[in-house]
Parts: C-alpha cells; sequence; structure tokens
C-alpha cells in the first residue's frame, strides 16, 4: 500500500472506539442469518464500515461540547436560534425547519406540494427521495446528462442535469410539477458534483415556468469544494461563498444533516416562500413536532449549527476528497474497475465488470458486497439491481438500472490510510479470483426500499 496516496489528516484523534476482527466461519454465519443482506449484519459484526457516510461521521470536540450546552427547552430554544442563524447564514433562504433525518425532509415537502398525478424531476433521485414520491402515487423522473451514465468518462461535473431535457419536459408536463429537486452531489449517479453553471441554467428554466427549485443538498460542500477546484471562474472563491452562491439560485433545499452536517442524527427544510413554509410547518407539528426542534434534542440542533460550519473548512474539504480520491489510486494500481471519478465521499466499484461470470439478474453488486464481507469483514452497499431492479407486475421479470454499482461510502473523519489500504488490498484479492464469488436470487421483499430487508440466497 503507498501511504502517499492519502492526505494527512487535519485533526488528531482524541477517542477511540475498537472494532473487533471475527473469523471466515463467523460471518459466513451471519451472512446466512441475514438471509446475504448486510443491512441484517449485526455492526459489532462488521470490521470496517463503508454501508453509508450517512450518520457514521466522527463529532468534533467543539460539537460534543455543544451537546452539553443544548437549551432543550420544548419551545423557542436557544439551541434552534443558533441553528437557524448558521444555516440562514449558509444556505440564505429565510425559514428554518428542522427534521430528525434528510426522508422526513422530504417527507413533510412532499406531502405538502405533491398532487395526484404530479411528477418531480431531478438530476437522479435518491432512493429515500424517490419512495417519498411514489408511496404518494406521483412519479420521479431522472433527468442527469447522458455521461452521468458513463462511468468511464472523466469529466468535472457529471451530476449535472441534462437541461435541454428539463426544458422540454416542463414545456410539455410543467403544470404536473410542483418542485424541481437537484441532487449535490449526486450520490446515485458516482457521487459526482453538480457545476454552478448547470445550477444557474436549471434555476433559468424553472424560473421561466415558474416551477420551484430545491437542492437536495446532503453533501452541498464537498459539491461546493469540487466546483472550487474544476469549475473556472471560482478558484479563488471560499467555499462558503459558492455555497451561498449555489443556493441563492433556488427556492429551497432538503438537507440530510446526517452527511455535510457531520452528525448521527438530523434533518432540515429550507425555503424561501412563506406560505409554502407555513404548510410544512403544520405538517411538521403532526409529525415530527414543534417546529423549533422538529424531531430533534436542541443539543442535536447544537451540533447541527456546529457541524455545518466545521464542515466548509477547506483544509477539511481537501482532506476528505484526497482521501476518496486515494482509495481510487489504489483500486487502480490492483485493476479493480470504479466508476470515474472517484466521487466526493465513496468510490462506485463496477461490480458486473469485476465479476463478470455472475449475469444482471444474479445481482453481481449484491454477490460482491457478500463476497467483501465473507473475505474481510468490510460492509459496502450495492447500489444496483437489488436497490433499484423493479419487478414487472405482471410478467414478474425484473427490470435492472443502468449501473451495477458496489459503493464503499467512507464516513467523515473515522477511518484512516491504513484501513483503506486493507479496504483496497481486500478488493485487490476478490479480483484476483473472481470466479470464486456466486450469485444469488431473492427469496423475500417488500414493495419500497426493498434493498433494505430483502433475503437473499446464493446460487451455486
Ligand atoms: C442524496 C440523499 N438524499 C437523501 C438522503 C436521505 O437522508 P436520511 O438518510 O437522513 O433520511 C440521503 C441519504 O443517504 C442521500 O444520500
Amino acid at each position: 500500500m503507498r501511504l502517499s496516496s492519502f492526505p494527512v489528516e487535519p485533526f488528531k484523534i482524541k477517542m477511540v472506539e475498537s472494532i473487533g476482527r471475527t473469523t471466515r466461519a463467523e460471518r459466513d454465519k451471519c451472512l446466512r442469518t441475514a438471509g446475504f443482506n448486510v443491512f441484517g449484519l449485526p455492526a459489532e459484526k462488521v470490521f470496517i464500515d463503508l454501508l453509508t457516510d450517512s450518520g457514521t461521521s466522527a463529532m468534533s470536540d467543539r460539537q460534543w461540547a455543544g451537546i452539553m450546552t443544548g437549551d432543550e427547552s420544548y419551545a423557542g430554544a436557544r439551541s434552534f436560534y443558533r441553528f437557524e442563524k448558521v444555516v440562514r447564514d449558509i444556505f440564505g433562504f429565510a425559514y428554518v425547519i428542522p427534521t430528525h433525518q434528510g426522508r422526513a425532509a422530504e417527507r413533510v415537502l412532499f406531502e405538502t406540494v405533491l398532487g395526484k398525478n404530479s411528477i418531480v424531476p431531478s438530476n437522479i433521485h435518491f432512493d429515500t427521495t424517490r419512495a417519498n414520491i411514489e408511496v404518494r402515487k406521483a412519479k420521479a423522473v431522472d433527468l442527469a446528462a447522458a455521461e452521468a451514465y458513463d462511468p468511464d468518462a472523466i469529466l468535472p461535473f457529471k451530476g449535472d442535469m441534462d437541461t435541454s431535457k428539463l426544458e422540454a419536459f416542463l414545456e410539455r408536463n410543467g403544470a404536473r410539477v410542483p418542485v424541481v429537486m437537484l441532487t449535490v452531489t449526486n450520490n446515485s449517479g458516482g457521487g459526482q458534483p453538480v457545476s454552478l453553471a448547470n445550477i444557474r441554467r436549471i434555476s433559468a428554466i424553472c424560473r421561466r415556468h415558474n416551477v420551484p427549485f430545491f437542492f437536495d443538498a446532503c453533501r452541498f460542500a464537498e459539491n461546493a469544494w469540487f466546483i472550487k477546484g474544476r469549475e473556472k471562474g471560482y478558484e479563488r472563491w471560499s467555499v462558503r461563498d459558492i455555497a451561498r452562491k449555489m443556493f441563492s439560485f433556488a427556492d429551497g433545499a432538503t438537507m440530510s444533516a446526517k452527511k455535510d452536517a457531520l452528525v448521527n442524527m438530523g434533518g432540515f427544510v429550507t425555503l424561501n416562500d412563506p406560505e409554502l413554509a407555513a404548510r410544512i410547518k403544520n405538517n411538521l407539528i403532526i409529525g415530527e413536532g414543534f417546529p423549533t426542534y422538529g424531531g430533534l434534542a436542541g443539543r442535536d440542533l447544537e451540533a447541527m449549527a456546529q457541524g455545518l460550519q466545521e464542515v466548509l473548512d477547506e483544509s477539511y474539504l481537501e482532506y476528505r476528497t484526497r482521501q476518496v480520491a486515494g482509495l481510487g489510486e489504489l483500486l487502480d494500481e490492483a485493476r479493480v474497475p470504479y466508476f470515474k471519478p472517484a466521487g466526493g465521499h465513496a468510490i462506485y466499484v463496477l461490480a458486473d465488470r469485476l465479476l463478470p461470470q455472475i449475469p444482471r439478474n444474479r445481482f453481481p453488486g449484491w454477490a460482491l458486497t457478500v463476497a467483501l464481507y465473507r473475505e474481510s469483514g468490510i460492509r459496502a452497499v450495492e447500489i444496483g439491481g437489488g436497490m433499484f431492479g423493479r419487478k414487472d407486475p405482471k410478467t414478474g421479470r425484473e427490470a435492472f438500472p443502468a449501473l451495477e454499482l458496489v459503493r464503499l461510502a467512507i464516513p467523515r473523519r473515522v477511518y484512516t490510510a491504513s484501513h483503506l489500504g486493507f479496504v483496497a488490498e481486500s478488493l485487490a484479492a476478490i479480483a484476483r479470483k473472481p470466479e470464486r464469488v456466486k450469485g444469488l436470487r431473492i427469496v423475500e421483499e417488500a414493495p419500497f426500499l426493498r434493498h433494505f430487508t430483502a433475503r437473499f440466497e446464493e446460487i451455486d
């Protein structure tokens, strides 16, 4: 392993948590009990957990200090006003409505704006956004540019939306579109960023058609960092100013604070429209809580307020994105194919290329997550046929998404260079003998977000 692939961490470690090793036999038993679904594994039995970067950040000493100073008043807590001020400063919208996590922000927004026959376009919807739309019998449409699906195209902004498609779509269906979403960075498309030029164009189109434009802003700081490094004219801008500029083109945002607010739980909706904000707050009271806490404790609001400021520290963002790119460089050496370029928060391995002997209907991505865990105790997540495949209710046949990926999401400030070196070595070992990995079939599945609970069996 080349340590030079990795950046020096701009922090030192003040508290540690032990991680236990398991034997291969133990892991095999755990897999069988979990129905070969890594979501069903006890975390204690996982050595390196790359299931998600969501809610898995290490909080800083200052965030923990905020936890102790949280104001737990039911209404009007000091911690809420601090949080509201930080969000307003960064995002620039008038109303700030906390929720317990990102999908709750999506739910209160979509329950308020979606009608019968609504359609919501995005670059690519994340699974919870899509589910929150589809569960209300509305339609979620992806309008990413074609390159978003090309794993080999090395381009700076593969998260961009195809704005000619958006224009044509709104011409035809504008009356049915209550909001246009934009996911930054584009988690379901390789964690790729969206350019400011694209954001500006989307905004102009939405304004022309009188449709509100909202960000799914979970990874806004990583997106802003890529704009600074890759988009002409912004090299000298601070990431904070770039973020502010991004949001200046929109009407609001939903955010899962579990990513770029560096906390373990939290989210919010922020927006400008007073009437819509009032309706969302009414909805919030039914399902989440009073609008100054929205499903969170005062201490959570303190930790989010602090995390939102820390995430804009450019030495942190440089380390963060270099760490992910460093893992990519090691995989290049090991000839493990992945979606290029490396994403902001994750590497997305091209599972169908790594395991060419497993056909799509035998879930090669899922099979890779099983193999990685069985061989090395590493947990990753499939973003392919298991997550996004759809069964035709009449024929029972599966339609598969364009890409069959396994995401190695890197928790923020948690793992060191040697942990990631071990991950690269483990994948390299699978790449040397791919024929040892078996395909799977689904034996049990739920109608929505099936990947969380589906059970599989291996096919010999
Ligand atoms: C792009 C995107 N949107 C929304 C969400 C949902 O956030 P949460 O898990 O906090 O509900 C996620 C979570 O991973 C995400 O990546």
